[in-house]
């Protein structure tokens, strides 16, 4: 046998090459039974390399024989992997009897050549999105949050209304280091709704390595760029958590002695996620659409994790658990969210200076805020106290019940227009409900369901 186990620390394991030449990084070994998944990640010289464990039945020995796949993760791809949701090595987690058409791992990246496109406005439904962070085909969008303030719970209303709205769309589902069982209810609900069939989920789950969690995300990039380039078509990608993602690089990076950079985080922080983020791009032959949620430690929007993905997104909705206090969700704070298409060129005049409009009455109201808990709002002048009103209005206006939340919040799923939506905030900001109180603004689709006098 020419591969044996020289070395074992935690989850790296050092592999020494006899007669052949040492494999390249990320290719994958595995014990004799196969039981065992390793990858490369470190050439040491031409005989030694240090390989992260992918799983592994906990016995590997020293002296153990390696073989050597010659080959990275097989990642399936097109058309038959549809209705179908996988793990890191490829493997079908529903029963299935397809033989499906693999790649290797990153063998399907092509350079961007900045392919110039009209921008296509995407619709989601979901009014705070589409009011303040209009998206574009193409667009990279970033759901930032910290814990349990409703990521997960946003991005799968987002899948379903585009799923359901967006033709001759596939989409791509990447599911890193989250609840199992959150992977298991988005496909029995698409497969429900008969969305699945135009799905594809890859998933790595919380309680798997390291090495797992990191490598499911360029796994499902490479199967979104065969769908884009080999089968021609759109595709929505959809990313949770992109900061699990870098935490296990982070793992991995300390298993295999590199130093930490500042917070903590490794060295190569910007150059792993570049990595990730440089693929998605829009050419001749088709868009990648992608959402990512960014869990945030701390609630911190500056954390060094946070600050590396935003670099890269042409949008950003930050949900607050200061919104979730007062119970309106999706719990996005319009003032830390921003869009690069909100420009009249592009969203058009109306829609620009409503949005202009609204921010200044929210900025208007947070400035006044502390002299609001201090006071009282009657100490207010009329001017103040009617801006007040206004924003509190807007805020409850943003509230939205959704579909896929249907079974825990008994309430009817909506879809706005954001024509209505546009309305509804002119309106809202024209004075026209001054007398309504806000609190009959929560969870109404439009201004429509006011009704003066009540
Ligand atoms: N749109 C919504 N409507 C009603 N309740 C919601 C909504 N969004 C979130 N919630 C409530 O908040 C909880 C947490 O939401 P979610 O799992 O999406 O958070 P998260 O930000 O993904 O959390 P984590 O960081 O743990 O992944 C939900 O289980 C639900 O109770
Ligand atoms: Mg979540």
């Amino acid at each position: 046998m020419a591969a044996k186990i020289t070395k074992i620390w935690s989850d790296v394991v050092e592999v020494t090459f006899s007669n052949e030449e040492a494999p390249k990084i990320n290719t994958i070994l595995t014990t004799e039974d196969e039981s065992s998944t390793l990858i490369v990640k470190k050439i040491i010289n031409e005989n030694i390399v240090y390989a992260i464990i992918i799983d592994s039945n906990d016995a590997m020995q020293i002296n153990e024989n390696i073989i050597n796949t010659k080959k990275s993760f097989m990642v399936p791809v097109g058309n038959k992997t549809k209705n179908h949701i996988f793990d890191v090595k490829g493997k079908a987690l529903n029963e299935t009897k397809t033989k499906f058409d693999y790649v290797e791992m990153n063998e399907t990246i092509i350079e961007n050549n900045d392919y110039k496109f009209k921008p296509e406005l995407m619709e989601t439904g979901i009014k705070v999105i589409d009011f303040f962070v209009p998206i574009l085909k193409g667009s990279k969008i970033g759901i930032f949050g910290g814990a349990g303030v409703g990521k997960t719970v946003l991005m799968k209303e987002i899948i379903f209304n585009l799923s359901k709205t967006q033709e001759r769309t596939s989409s791509l589902f990447i599911g890193a280091g989250e609840r199992s069982r959150e992977g298991v209810e988005l496909y029995n609900d698409l497969k429900e709704s008969n969305l699945m069939q135009n799905s594809i989920m890859f998933i790595s789950k919380m309680n798997e390595s390291a090495g797992s969690r990191m490598h499911i995300v360029p796994v499902g990039i490479t199967a979104a760029e065969y769908l884009r380039d080999q089968n021609k078509e759109n595709v929505l990608l959809f990313i949770d958590n992109i900061f699990r993602f870098l935490q296990a690089n982070n793992e991995v990076s300390a298993s295999l002695d590199k130093k930490p950079s500042f917070g903590g985080y490794q060295a190569t922080l910007n150059t792993d996620i570049s990595q990730v983020e440089n693929r998605l791009f829009t050419n001749e032959n088709g868009a990648i659409t992608s959402f990512q949620t960014v869990f945030l430690p701390m609630d911190d929007l500056s954390d060094p994790s946070a600050i590396a993905v935003f670099n890269h997104l042409n949008g950003s909705l930050v949900l607050s658990r200061e919104v979730t206090a007062k119970n309106i969700y999706p719990a996005c704070d319009p003032l830390e969210s921003t869009s690069a298409i909100v420009d009249p060129k592009i969203i058009g005049k109306r829609h620009y200076d409503a949005i202009l409009s609204a921010k200044k009455v929210l900025q208007r109201y947070k400035e006044l805020e502390d002299v609001l808990l201090i006071l009282g709002i009657d100490e207010l002048d009329q001017e103040s106290k009617q801006t007040v009103k206004k924003a509190l209005q807007l805020q409850n206006f943003f509230s939205q019940y959704f579909h896929t939340t249907e079974h825990f919040t008994h309430h009817k799923g909506v879809y706005v227009p954001l024509e209505k939506t546009i309305e509804s905030i002119e309106r809202i900001l024209s004075g026209e409900f001054i007398d309504v109180n806000p609190a009959k603004f929560l969870y109404i689709s439009t201004v429509d369901d006011i009704k003066i006098g009540d």
